[in-house]
C-alpha cells in the first residue's frame, strides 16, 4: 500500500505510510455497535510520535465520540498538542473527510494540518484542514473582542 502514497504537506510518503498503518490498526478497535461504521485516526506529533484513536459510540448516539477526537484526547492526555499530520480511515468511496465538529476541534491545535483520507484498499485523497474549514471560529475571535 505504501508504495502508492505521495508526499503531501511536508510529510513524505514513508511517514504517511506509518500513519496509515496506525489508523488501519486502531480502526479494528472501534466500538460501533450502532452504526457499524468503524473509523481509525492517527495523528503525527511534532516530536515524531504517532497517537491514534477510534470512534466510540454510545446508546444515546449523541454521546458518540469520533475517532479524530479520541486521538486528540489521547494526545493531549499524553502531553502532546502539536500536530503535523492526520490520517483518517473509513470504508467508503471516496474516503470520508472528518466531520464538522472534528474539523473545529482539530483547528484548535493545527489550522493547516495536512490530512490523508484513506480507504482500507489503499486509495486516498489529501486535503489541508484549512481547505476543509475555511473562515473558522478560533481563539483569536475571543482576543479581538477584548
Ligand atoms: N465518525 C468519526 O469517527 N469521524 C468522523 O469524522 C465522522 C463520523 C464516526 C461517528 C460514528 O461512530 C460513525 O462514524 C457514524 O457517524
Amino acid at each position: 500500500m505504501s508504495d502508492s502514497f505521495q508526499d503531501f504537506g511536508g510529510i513524505d510518503a514513508a511517514r504517511w505510510s506509518e500513519l496509515a498503518e496506525a489508523a488501519l490498526d486502531v480502526r479494528q478497535r472501534a466500538y460501533v455497535p450502532y452504526s457499524k461504521f468503524p473509523v481509525g485516526a492517527a495523528l503525527l506529533t511534532d516530536s515524531g510520535d504517532i497517537v491514534s484513536g477510534c470512534n466510540v459510540e454510545n446508546a444515546t448516539i449523541g454521546a458518540t465520540v469520533c475517532a479524530e477526537r479520541t486521538a486528540i484526547g489521547c494526545a493531549l492526555s499524553a502531553g502532546q498538542n502539536r500536530f503535523t499530520a492526520l490520517c483518517v480511515v473509513t470504508d467508503v468511496d471516496p474516503p470520508s473527510a472528518p466531520c464538522g465538529i472534528c474539523r473545529q476541534v482539530l483547528a484548535e491545535f493545527c489550522e493547516q494540518l495536512p490530512i490523508m483520507m484513506l480507504h482500507p484498499d489503499g486509495h486516498y485523497r489529501f486535503a489541508t484542514l484549512d481547505q476543509l474549514l475555511p473562515m473558522r471560529f478560533s481563539g483569536l475571535d475571543f482576543s479581538e473582542s477584548q
